[in-house]
């Protein structure tokens, strides 16, 4: 029998107060973590997601503490405000999920170069930032046998050349967080943190719901599997890369998407 879990550990999730952060902190919450920290920009939204979670810990009779920060990690004073919060409730961190990301998509025409800027900033410099500050405290939880773990939310955007809707600066963020955690699996295995990247293909979410109006009935059709990704697809690989049993797993980008970035539509200009 394998069983995966997270059992003890304390888990950072940005951007984990809906959409697929929430589905990853109810992994974790569910799987055995000890303290889970999420944050977004809005505090109502930071507030009601963790009365979820810890409603959700209490259904499963399980002793989880939630801890919501409300920041803006695309600000870098706001970042760093959230960091030295975090470092306030927790002494370490075992798993870092970096997921907090947006979108914008227009024709280049149309697409002024202040929306790529802003999606590059959260997409990757944001990113780039929470891990600088995180670094230390996961190397605090690590240990040979069992390495902490930072996961990065990019998508198989980084992967595709076929972009139907003109989302430049997504793209290419994603394209650029997959490569830094690439880079960084290997200068911090030496320090025992893994960095894997996981690639959803189109989950509905706030972000996504857009682009499936138009387009979910292509996405479906030329899908592999024939379906978009479900919460438990995401739930099942995050347990599996922050378990123990993953420990060996280091510096890969993962399709979640049911072979999707293999078979993707012909763009539509
Ligand atoms: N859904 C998909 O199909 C899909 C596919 C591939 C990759 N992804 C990636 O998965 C991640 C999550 O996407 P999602 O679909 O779940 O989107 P979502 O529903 O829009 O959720 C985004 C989360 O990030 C937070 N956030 C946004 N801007 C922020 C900022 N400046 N600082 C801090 N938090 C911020 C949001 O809360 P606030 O608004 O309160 O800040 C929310 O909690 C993103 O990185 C996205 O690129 C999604």
């Amino acid at each position: 029998m394998v069983d995966f879990n997270v059992n003890g550990k304390i888990a950072v999730v940005t951007g984990g107060t809906r959409g697929l952060g929430m589905h990853c902190a109810e992994a974790l919450v569910e799987n055995g973590a000890k303290t889970v920290v999420i944050t977004s920009r809005k505090p109502k939204a930071c507030q009601e997601a963790k009365t979820h979670l810890e409603e959700l810990a209490q259904k499963r009779g399980l002793k989880v503490e939630i801890i919501s920060i409300p920041a803006d990690l695309s600000i870098e004073q706001e970042c760093e405000n959230f960091y030295n919060e975090v470092a306030k409730k927790v002494d370490k961190v075992d798993i870092l999920v970096a997921n907090a990301g947006a979108t914008w998509g227009a024709p280049l025409e149309e697409h002024d170069v202040k929306f790529v800027k802003k999606v590059v900033n959260l997409n990757f410099v944001a990113v780039y930032h929470t891990i600088k500050l995180f670094t230390p405290f996961l190397e605090k939880a690590a240990s040979q046998e069992d390495p902490s773990r930072i996961i990065i939310m990019s998508s198989i955007a980084s992967l595709t050349t076929n972009d139907a809707v003109g989302t430049y600066g997504y793209n290419a963020s994603k394209a650029a967080v997959s490569h830094l955690g690439k880079n960084l699996a290997v200068q911090f295995a030496p320090r025992h943190i893994n960095v894997n990247s996981i690639l959803p293909g189109f989950f509905p979410s706030k972000l996504a719901n857009g682009l499936l109006e138009v387009v979910g009935d292509v996405m479906k059709s030329t899908n592999p599997r024939g379906r978009l990704g479900e919460k438990e697809d995401l739930q099942a690989v995050l347990i599996f890369l922050c378990s123990k049993q993953a420990n060996y797993v280091n510096g890969i980008t993962l399709p979640i998407d049911g072979g999707a970035h293999l078979n993707t539509p012909a763009a539509h200009f």
